[in-house]
């Protein structure tokens, strides 16, 4: 289920959330609940592009009209019958407001109009998923209804008719049914592509009311692939219903792709022109007078007849300002362009003949754009100018209108420029010290380690001279690294009383939660560090890093692997951390100084001498004997 609050939000354009915010606005002031509803909410739904918007109330929807003039919209026209309009908000937004109604139909094409609950207006609609709509209302905002399940008619891409008799009641619902088929690519549902074939075959086309035959004429106009469209309603047979005059033939062709053109263009920079009433244009250029006079006439809204009729006229107004003083500069040319009724600007971008205005369009398309590339991003982040500040894009539009002017072409004029809006550099950054109680708590958990490294080391040596006195063993330099799991059989907990064994587990325990990352990190690489010093004179220091395959337990006793095989995964690790790297620093023979240097860097190399531990680490380091340094060492290594 798609959050509708933030589709709203994201996917309407600005001057559309615009008008759904007034719409909603002046319907609460009239006490009215008000909807969001049919093709807007499907379209939201599927994730194709809004068009126009759809808003359905629970009242008399023509009560709102005055409020509306108001606030700047305009009507396109009315039906009074379904207390239904049309509507054009500023920014070019195509509205269509109605009363929500249940409709009865004693015959073919014939409403009557009873005014219902939003619930009952759905079901009264053609297909499921225009059959949706969204609540606008204060306590309900962004709540979808769905009596008919249109979602899921939607993500399975059909058209399901709403009623089984649909296509009778209204038989327009045929043409709308293959004009949403050819624009959306949704197949009929198989029980709806019967009923359409049927109505088809019985002609049920010829009680289509004029009202409706003119709401589909229109429909083709807003259409985004209009000429798309007339074919394909002329190739299903339904154009000679409509109106029998207009046919493809008499379309420019070559000029609706040279408007999509051109559209595209301005679309690029930023400025939406509604080209329906172009495309009308286009649409009927080879038309005779007398069969366009005809088809005007069964447009149901004077309205968009008008802004058709007037392209010309609007165009040549603005063709005159844009050659005036409000166009004497490329920035002021570029505001213009951009703040004008986007409609006459299509038409004279697309229709002019005059080599100014094409030099200035050409410029806009073409020319001025390239600024936006020499926009000093680099500078404005060096002088702290970020996106976050407020007002960052108007700085960035401004510096767009400075560049296309010929203005800030050397660096220490944009640096001047730009001075003001520089914020303040932040202050030095502050170099936080640990708290006395973090420090006091990693001196303790140091101090743990150490002790359990000492426990570990004594009972490594005990180990030893036993061994030592059992048999010759090699030194430590020529032998292999032991495998990993035979320390663990000598760490405390594994080997020493059950008393032992209690606080060796609960100091693992302890460090399981408080231990952060970066202790048991400098543990890890302390050991590593550390491990290879005493073997770096040696072979051995090849062998250091123990790769896995030498963690085998060829090397271990059956006891020990017993013991390891006791300890957990998680104990494993811990262990492995546990042996204390400066303690072998300290016992092992001093190395050169300069290898040291390079072996532990700065930041290891503090946390393996934290300035609270050294004399007690010093303490604990006994001069050993060499050979047990070096044997101590290697094992310690794992
Ligand atoms: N409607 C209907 N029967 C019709 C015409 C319209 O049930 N003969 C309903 C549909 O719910 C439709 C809504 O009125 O969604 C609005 O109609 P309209 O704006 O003409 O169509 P949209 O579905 O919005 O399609 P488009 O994308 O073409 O605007």
């Amino acid at each position: 289920m798609p959050d509708y609050i933030y589709l709203l939000e994201n996917r309407l354009s600005p001057a559309q959330r615009n008008a759904l915010q007034l719409v909603r606005d002046i319907a609460r002031d009239a006490s009215m609940t008000v909807f969001l509803a049919g093709g807007a909410v499907r379209d939201l739904t599927s994730g194709s592009s809004v068009r126009d918007l759809d808003f359905t109330v629970q009242g008399n929807a023509l009560k709102l009209l005055k409020k509306l003039e108001k606030s700047g919209v305009v009507l396109l026209g009315e039906h009074e019958p379904s207390r239904s309009m049309s509507l054009w908000f500023p920014g070019s937004v195509r509205v269509e407001v109605s009363t929500a109604r249940r409709e009865e139909y004693p015959k073919p094409g014939k409403p009557i109009y009873h005014w219902a609950t939003i619930h009952e207006d759905l079901r009264r609609r053609d297909f499921t998923a225009n059959a949706m709509a969204l609540s606008l209302n204060e306590s309900s905002y962004g709540l979808l209804l769905d009596p008919l399940n249109g979602v899921a008619d939607i993500e399975a891409r059909l058209l399901r008719l709403a009623s089984n008799y649909g296509f009778l009641e209204d038989p327009s619902r045929l043409v709308r049914a293959w004009r949403l088929h050819h624009r959306l690519g949704w197949e009929l549902e198989e029980r709806t592509l019967v009923r359409y074939q049927n109505a088809k075959e019985e002609g049920v086309i010829s009680a289509i009311p004029h009202y409706l035959l003119g709401v589909e004429i229109e429909a083709i106009a807003h259409e985004e692939d209009a000429l798309g469209a007339l074919k394909a309603l002329e190739a299903e047979g339904w154009m000679k219903h409509l109106d029998p005059a207009w046919i493809s033939a008499k379309a420019d062709s070559t000029g609706l792709a040279a408007l999509h053109r051109t559209l595209t263009q301005l679309q690029i920079q930023g400025v939406y022109p509604d080209p329906s009433a172009a495309q009308m244009e286009l649409l009927t250029a080879k038309m005779q007078p007398k069969e366009l006079a005809g088809l005007k006439k069964l447009f149901p809204n004077p309205g968009f007849v008008a802004q058709w009729e007037s392209l010309e006229s609007d165009a040549k107004e603005f063709a005159r300002v844009l050659s005036g003083k409000d166009a004497a500069s490329p920035s002021a040319t570029w505001k213009l362009l951009t703040s004008y009724q986007a409609e006459p600007v299509l038409w004279l971008a697309f229709s002019s003949k005059s080599a100014p205005v094409q030099t200035k369009f050409n410029n806009f398309f073409n020319v001025w754009p390239d600024a936006k590339q020499r926009v000093p991003l680099a500078l404005l982040l060096e002088m702290r100018i970020t996106p976050e500040l407020p007002g960052y894009d108007d700085l960035l539009q401004e510096i767009f209108f400075h560049l296309i002017d010929g203005q800030l072409q050397t660096e220490e004029e944009m640096r001047a420029f730009l001075e003001p809006y520089s914020p303040p550099a932040p202050p030095a950054p502050v170099n936080v010290r640990k708290t006395r109680g973090r420090r006091a708590e990693r001196v303790r958990i140091e101090e743990e380690l150490e002790e359990e490294t000492d426990l570990h080391e004594d009972a490594e040596l005990a180990a030893e001279s036993e061994d030592d006195m059992d048999e010759e063993r090699p030194e430590a330099d020529d032998a292999p690294p032991p495998p990993k799991p035979a320390l663990k059989s000598v760490l405390p907990g594994e080997k020493t009383t059950a008393d032992g064994g209690k606080k060796a587990s609960s100091s693992t325990s302890k460090k399981g939660s408080l231990q952060p990352a970066g202790i048991v990190e400098a543990a890890t690489s302390k050991q590593s560090q550390a491990a290879p010093k005493p073997a770096g004179k040696g072979k051995a220091a090849k062998a250091v890093p123990a790769p896995k395959e030498e963690a085998k337990p060829k090397q271990a006793t059956p006891a020990q692997s017993q013991k390891v095989a006791k300890s957990t995964p998680a104990k494993a690790i811990q262990k492995q951390v546990k042996p204390v790297p400066k303690k072998v620093v300290a016992a092992k023979p001093a190395p050169a100084k300069k290898q040291a240097g390079k072996a532990v860097p700065k930041k290891i190399a503090s946390k393996a001498t934290p300035k609270s531990a050294p004399s007690k680490a010093a303490a604990k380091s006994k001069p050993e004997p060499k050979a047990h340094g070096k044997k101590v060492a290697a094992k310690k290594k794992h």
